[in-house]
């Protein structure tokens, strides 16, 4: 039987809070607004990088205004690991048709810039009337690929996050804000 200390929130294992959660709403509601204002009268297609970009999506896209369609892709690069693989694989491509439509596609974090130019690349090739790009996180000392997102929820330092759809070999996803592991927990043995 696990106790009820098992079941609270994660919260013990962060070192820092980043980003907090009314941060997070506040922002996400003038992202909302912004995006809205962006694409004026026009329908958006929104891509969601998932797993990631989960939340974040869900949250986002009530509150624009504006009539929307969605899909996922599945993107892998990490591997229970804090720091990038290299090339970005598409694990799951879009099921819905893009030609002539506006996207928006979504992120969690922008880091080195790899997955998101290689999205933003494939979804080009499928010939969609516009392509707008925006995260969550923007961590701009990290970029290895010149690539900057149309829309930033926030920018941070160079540090490997948590919550709020971002993950540590599939945890954390659920705390409600944005924080750093203690660096005891970035490696853990058991969890690889
Ligand atoms: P990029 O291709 O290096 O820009 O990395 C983007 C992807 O790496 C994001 O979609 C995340 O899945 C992952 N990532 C980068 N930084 C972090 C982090 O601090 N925490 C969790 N995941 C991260
Ligand atoms: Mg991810």
């Amino acid at each position: 039987m696990r106790t009820t200390k098992n079941l609270l929130p994660t919260y013990q294992d962060l070192e820092e809070i980043i980003v907090s959660e009314s941060m997070i709403r506040r922002r996400v509601r003038t992202l909302g607004a912004e995006i809205s204002a962006a694409f004026g009268g026009e329908e958006i297609t929104a891509v969601a990088i998932i797993n990631g970009a989960l939340l974040f999506a869900a949250d986002l896209l009530r509150e624009v205004r504006q009539p929307i369609r969605l899909d996922c892709i599945r993107v892998s690069s990490y591997r229970n690991e804090t720091r990038s693989l290299g090339k970005p694989e598409i694990v799951h491509s879009l099921t819905i048709d893009i030609a002539n439509r506006h996207v928006l596609l979504l992120d969690d974090v922008l880091d080195t810039g790899k997955t998101l130019s290689a999205v933003v690349n494939l979804i080009k090739k499928l010939n969609p009337a516009s392509v707008k790009t925006c995260v969550l996180l923007d961590k701009k000392g990290r970029r290895e690929v010149d690539f900057e997102a149309d829309f930033v929820g926030f920018s941070i330092p160079d540090q490997f996050v948590v919550g709020y759809g971002l993950d540590f070999a599939e945890r954390y996803r659920n705390l409600p804000c944005i924080g750093v592991l203690k660096s005891h927990l970035q490696n853990p043995p058991e969890w690889h």
